[in-house]
């Protein structure tokens, strides 16, 4: 109803707008940017890439994260029900209810991988870490067996706890006491990154722009990554959006953030390249360059099991400031739904998502043979929420904010140029690039 959705939202379930803006990247600021960026800007083209991924942010991400949160802040309601207190029809509401659906897959392995950084944090500061000098082994072993699953849990209960406290007195503080932590451990590392030996090749490495290796390929991967880095097509920043007084500029707000997304991925690749090139260590490892490339250095660096420590450290604050928005979202959804405590929607939640992290926990050790569509449970997860899901998910954002609600730029406070710029790519460049994405990574189309 008109009259209660002009209402601000009661001071315990709002936040202020450094608050909402800190939350904000504490979503986006996760283990996409520290683990992921570094390696596919390194497989991909270097700065080349580098240059496309801020072209996509600026075109596609940032248009549909101020979309997201323009949707959340007018409807006032969860990722389903926001879209039903903006439309008439219900259509757009029933696919708002696949961000509810892919928070619980995105949340089964992105918590996993939360606990391997725990893990290693905690091994590198007690030295366990560096008694096997054979890091691919010991993360294998380390990977497949019960340890992951006790640290899910720990990932699970901080999560948990942190949503139980409200919105206020839970995700607002933590994120403010923990993204300037993140800055301030993200700027210590750089400092020894750059400083080591040989630091130069290891920055020429992530940054020469390699045009050759700039394929029609790469430029997807730097769209995939430019969405999944900002948190789009889940609902979580318009489940955040919906906390937000009618004060706050939103525009503002979501240049910051994609903009501190930017600078975070960009600082987490000034320190990991340093680090391997100055030992001699290869670059292209992929997926496990963190995991296990990165101990080897540490192995060798003066105090290494200091900078270990606050290196796996930061990952794991940057997993949880995610993870808290990823549980957000259903637990916004079946509070409102189902008229459940706070207290109570988060721990269901919780135990739900954990029921699936032990499945995609075990695909590492004894379930790596199970493979459901040639996957195992854990690549599964992540496929059909990252290349399905969220894309859908974005595609209902933009069209929505395009074409179907009249009253966004009004909304969003723009006129004039930005509107008609943030409009153009809402209803043109967004959809097409998204739809191509959607195509190219079900295999349906292919360079
Ligand atoms: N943006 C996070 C990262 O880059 O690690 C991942 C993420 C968090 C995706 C929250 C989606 C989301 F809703």
């Amino acid at each position: 109803n008109q009259n209660s959705l002009q209402l601000e939202p009661k001071a315990s379930d709002s936040f202020t707008s450094t608050g909402f803006i800190l939350a904000a990247i504490g979503s986006s600021v996760g283990l996409g940017n520290m683990w992921k960026f570094p390696y596919i800007t390194g497989m991909y083209g270097g700065a080349a890439f580098f240059l496309i991924f801020i072209l996509c942010l600026a075109l596609v991400g940032l248009p549909i994260l101020l979309a997201e949160m323009v949707i959340g802040r007018g409807g006032r309601g969860n990722a389903v029900s926001s879209f039903h207190n903006l439309s008439k029809t219900k259509w757009w509401g029933y696919f708002g209810f696949l961000s509810v659906l892919s928070a619980f897959a995105i949340m089964g392995f992105y918590a996993v991988v939360a606990g391997w950084t725990m893990n290693y944090a905690f091994t590198s500061l007690t030295g366990n870490l560096f008694e096997n000098p054979d890091y691919t082994a010991s993360f294998l072993s380390f990977a497949g067996g019960n340890m992951p699953i006790f640290w899910t849990i720990i990932t699970l209960i901080i999560t948990c706890w942190v949503v139980a406290k409200g919105v206020a007195g839970g995700i607002e503080k933590f994120n403010k006491v923990l993204i300037p932590g993140l800055a301030v451990i993200l700027v210590i590392l750089m400092i020894r990154a750059l400083t080591l030996p040989g630091a130069g090749e290891g920055v020429e490495f992530f940054l020469m722009p390699d045009f050759s290796k700039l394929t029609a390929e790469s430029a997807l991967v730097a769209l995939g990554h430019a969405f999944f880095s900002l948190s789009l097509g889940m609902g979580a920043m318009l489940t955040y959006g919906a906390y937000t007084s009618k004060k706050q500029s939103l525009g503002k707000a979501a240049a910051a953030v994609a903009g501190g997304d930017l600078l975070y991925a960009f600082v987490a690749g000034l320190i990991i390249f340093p680090t391997v090139f100055s030992y001699g260590i290869a670059p292209g490892q992929g997926p496990g360059l963190a995991f296990m490339a990165l101990p080897a250095a540490f192995a060798a660096m003066p105090l290494g099991n200091l900078f270990g420590f606050l290196f796996f450290f930061l990952l794991s604050i940057a997993a949880l400031t995610s993870t808290v928005s990823l549980v957000e979202v259903p637990n916004a959804y079946l509070m409102e739904r189902f008229k459940w405590s706070r207290a109570k929607s988060a721990t269901i939640v919780t135990l739900i998502i954990f029921a699936i992290s032990i499945p995609a926990s075990m695909s590492m050790g004894i379930l790596s043979d199970n493979l459901l569509f040639g996957k195992t449970f854990f690549d599964l997860l992540d496929f059909v929420a990252s290349n399905i899901f969220l894309p859908i998910g974005g595609l209902v954002v933009t069209l929505f904010t395009g074409y179907a609600w009249k009253r966004a730029g009004e909304e969003a406070g723009l006129s004039g140029f930005w509107y008609n710029a943030w409009m153009f790519c809402l209803k043109y460049i967004a959809p097409i690039m998204v739809i191509v994405i959607f195509l190219y990574s079900i295999g349906i189309i292919k360079f």
